[in-house]
This record gives structure tokens, sequence and C-alpha cells, in this order.
């Protein structure tokens, strides 16, 4: 059985790494393509150093661009690479322009394809990723669901064949890696400021960079919480920086490595961010999150207030980081029967 994985941005390559390992142990063959959406180092190469993924056998070099130019040339240069590769199979992940494009491709080329964290919505069409997600579930021949809302999303829509509740491999991720994370990325060699006397933020959604006032609205919020602020910025969210003043306890930093974040979470006093990831490492590291959006698809998160929708008001935003959890979590992500998520989507992809 060869596997062809398709990558492209953040997310994918940590996503890929857990379920390679996982393909590999099983004795599968895989074949690795990154659509070059994420090129600078620190977006890309630093996650396939430190997560031992195994080298792409190609790099589209899509680059930055529009979403149709980077679906786009993503798509015709993915049929170019199928048509000369032997693969079985195609696996996509999650929601980015990257996923749209092997769906699009892969139903066209009649080639099975599998979608990793499928189900989830946000039911929020202005979001791209929204787009994306709905198309790749309706193309996938296997789905595997990271948690049983997800199953529920796909039933409602009438999806139910080749779905599986696989569980969360992010959850695999954060606890392969945590680990490495204490060993590799101290918190001291990232910080001077101890555990649990700042809040770790990023902010990279189009909904809040490309509107100043929803990016100014989140700043003033990070501005009163009255403790440092690390804030490691997204090149997208760096262009727009210069419209506005940062207030003096948000420290700016690059983009981080995976392993630094996960030890920038773990000892954070909360976490503000609008990525999906954050909100889930977060949970599974104890640490309370403030979700700088409307709405979130990991709707599990919000129990007892680990996560708290604060959108982009200052005041909102405030409340949310001092407000306290007021129950225990439940387990959120495990895969079925006690087995690791990517080892349950190694098993579904291999006996398909
Ligand atoms: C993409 C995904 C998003 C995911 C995010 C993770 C889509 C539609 N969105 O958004 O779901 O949460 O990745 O990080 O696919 N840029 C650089 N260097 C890079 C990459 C990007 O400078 O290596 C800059 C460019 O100016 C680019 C902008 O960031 O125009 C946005 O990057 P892009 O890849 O288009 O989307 P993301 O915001 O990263």
């Amino acid at each position: 059985m060869r596997i062809c994985t398709l990558v492209g941005a953040r997310p994918q390559f940590i996503k890929a790494a857990v379920v390679s390992r996982a393909l590999a142990s099983a004795g599968a063959e895989e074949i690795l393509v990154h659509t070059g959406q994420h090129y600078d180092p620190e977006m890309s190469r630093v996650f396939f150093e430190e997560l031992g993924i195994p080298r792409p056998a190609v790099n589209l070099e899509v680059g930055s661009g529009t979403h149709a130019a980077q679906t786009g040339a993503a798509m015709v240069r993915l049929e170019a690479f199928l048509a000369e590769t032997s693969v079985d199979r195609l696996v996509v992940y999650g929601d980015t322009n990257a996923t749209l494009a092997g769906a699009l491709v892969a139903a066209k080329l009649h080639l099975p394809q599998a979608h990793v964290e499928a189900g989830l919505r946000s039911f929020n069409r202005r979001m791209p990723e929204e787009v994306n997600r709905i198309v790749a579930d309706r193309l996938a021949d296997q789905l595997f669901c990271p948690t049983q809302t997800a199953l529920e999303n796909l039933a409602a829509e009438g999806i139910t064949e080749g779905v599986y509740g696989t569980g969360d491999v992010m959850l695999d991720a954060t606890r392969f890696f945590a680990e490495a994370a204490a060993t590799h990325a101290p918190l001291d060699a990232l910080t001077p400021h101890g555990p649990h006397t700042y809040f770790l933020a990023t902010v990279h959604r189009a909904e809040n960079t490309d509107d100043p006032a929803r990016l100014r609205g989140i700043f003033d919020g990070l501005g009163r919480l009255g403790a440092p602020v690390l804030l490691p910025l997204h090149p997208r969210t760096r262009a727009r920086l210069d419209l506005l003043a940062m207030p003096p306890n948000v420290e700016v930093r690059p983009p981080e490595g995976y392993l630094a974040m996960l030890t920038l979470v773990r000892n954070a006093r909360g976490v503000l961010t609008d990525s999906g990831g954050l909100q889930k490492e977060a949970y599974w590291l104890g640490v309370p999150c403030a979700t700088l959006r409307e709405e979130t698809e990991w709707v599990e998160t919000l129990e007892h207030g680990w996560n708290r929708l604060a959108g982009a008001d200052p005041e909102a935003i405030a409340e949310a980081a001092r407000t306290p959890p007021d129950g225990p979590q439940r387990p959120f992500g495990e895969g079925p029967d006690g087995r690791r998520p990517s080892d349950a989507i190694a098993h579904h992809l291999l006996h398909a």
C-alpha cells in the first residue's frame, strides 16, 4: 500500500508527523508532498526538523497568493505529480487550501482519498477553512473524525459511509512531543518570565488580521491583562502591524517551532488565540484559553470555561483571561478503545 500524504501549512506538518510515524511502524510506504504554501524556515523547515517528518518527495512551491492562485497552482502541480507517480490513496489534513486542492485532484483522478480531521464545522462560510472542509468531507472515501461532535456534524449532512471516530491526532502529537519539548526547549531558554507569570497569545486568522477594528480590539484586550503577553507572530499579522501601537506589556516575537510552543503553552497562565490547534493544546496541557473568535469548532473545550469565546472585544478578552475554569476537564480527542488516534487512522488507511 502506497500512501501519498499532502501537506502545505504549519498545522498539517504536526498532524502528518504522528500519522507518518504510525504508518511507518505498520510497514506502509509513504510519499510526502509539500504544496509549499508555507515556505519561511520558521513556518516550515523547523517543523520538519523538530518533528522528524520524512523529507517531501516533492515541493510544489505554490507560495503565497490569492485562494484561487494557491489552490489552482497546487492542483495543477499535484495532478502532474500523481500522473507520473503510482499511489493507492491520498491523505489530506485539516482545512487549508492544500486540503481543498488535494480533495479535488484525487476525486478527478478517481484516486481513493482520506480526510484527517473530518467533520469539523464552524457554520461560518465566510471562513475559507469552512469551505475547504465542506468540500473535502464531501469527496473523501474515508473520513477520520477527531470528536463525537464531528461525527454528528457529518451525520447531519447525510455523510455516514467511511466515517470513523478515531480521536484527534493533535493529542498524540502533544503527548509524544511534550517530553522532547521539556528537554530541547526549556522555558528559561525561551523567556525570562517564570512559569504562570505570563500569557501566551497568537493571532493569524484572516477574519482578525484583515479587519483593522478587530485587530485593534484584540491588542487593546491584550493590553488590559496586567501581565506580560508573549506574542509569536505569523508573517500575515506582522504585515498588518504598523497600523497599530502595541501595548507595552505585549512582547512580539518571531513564529515559534512546535516544541517551543508546547513549552510556552504548558507554562502560561492562560492562552489567547484564534488558532484551532492551540485551543486544543491549551486544553490538553491544562491551561485556560480565551478564543479570539465568535465561534469554535472545538465546542467540547468550552465546558466549565476551560475555553471561553472572547471575540475581539477588549473587555470580553480581559474578562475571559481573568476568569478561572469552574469545573474539571473531561477526556477530549482520545482514540477508540484506548488506542492512539494515529494508530487507529493508520489501521483504517491500510485495511480499507
Ligand atoms: C493557512 C491556512 C489556515 C491555517 C494556517 C496555519 C488556508 C486557507 N489557511 O493560513 O487554515 O490555520 O495556514 O498557519 O489555507 N506568509 C509568509 N511566509 C510563509 C507563509 C505565509 O510570509 O511561509 C505570509 C504571506 O504574506 C501570505 C500570508 O502569510 O500571504 C498568509 O499565508 P497563507 O499561507 O496564505 O495563509 P495562512 O494565513 O498561513
